[in-house]
């Protein structure tokens, strides 16, 4: 029988803030089958499309996202917190289910040619991911795919980044 991922999934309730569901991977990673299951089903879903690299989305989207490039033979592109990356940047704010952030990725990471897969942990608002997907396209390269272990589809991001022209996968669902 196959794993149950969802069931490694701890929800913790008012965390980081009164009403939100946190949805907790750390208890799937810890697990040895689950981290490496949930890798795996994502890279399965992207194998032999000619994705160059995978961007992961600091900080939970890198866990997952390093995991997959590996899988796939991709590069990894590290999508960081303002003020994190070394180099010529460019970033976009966004807001988050319980805040506001900007994202950044190195100007020169990727462009004309590449083609990135977006991986992140989880899936809300869609306001991270859509940001993301629009710093990848700014460069040039193609982004047209995203994939995540969690989508709320109650809170409607997936939805949106679908009407971004993004194609989202995710391998569970919190109603
Ligand atoms: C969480 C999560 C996603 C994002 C999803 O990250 O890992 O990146 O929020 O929310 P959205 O769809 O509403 O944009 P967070 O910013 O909490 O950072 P962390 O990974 O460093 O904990
Ligand atoms: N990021 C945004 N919303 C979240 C939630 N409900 N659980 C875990 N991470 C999140």
């Amino acid at each position: 029988m196959s794993l149950d991922l969802k069931s490694l999934v701890r929800t913790i309730p008012d965390y980081p803030k009164k009403g939100i569901l946190f949805r907790d991977i750390t208890t799937l990673i810890e697990h040895p089958e689950g981290f490496r299951e949930s890798v795996e089903r994502i890279a399965a879903a992207y194998r032999g499309q000619g994705v160059t690299h995978v961007a992961g989305i600091e900080a939970r989207g890198f866990i997952f996202g390093a995991g997959v490039a590996i899988a796939l033979g991709a590069g990894f592109v590290p999508v960081r917190k303002k003020g994190k990356l070394p180099g010529e940047t460019i970033g976009q704010n966004y807001a988050l289910e319980y805040g506001v952030d900007t994202i950044e990725i190195h100007a020169d990471v990727v462009g004309a040619g590449d083609r990135v897969l977006l991986v992140d942990d989880l899936i809300a608002t869609g306001g991270t991911a859509i940001a993301a997907a629009g710093l990848l396209r700014r460069t040039g390269a193609v982004c047209d795919d995203a994939a995540f272990v969690i989508d709320l589809p109650d809170i409607g991001g997936a939805a949106k980044l679908k009407a971004e022209g993004v194609k989202v996968t995710s391998l569970m669902a919190f109603e």
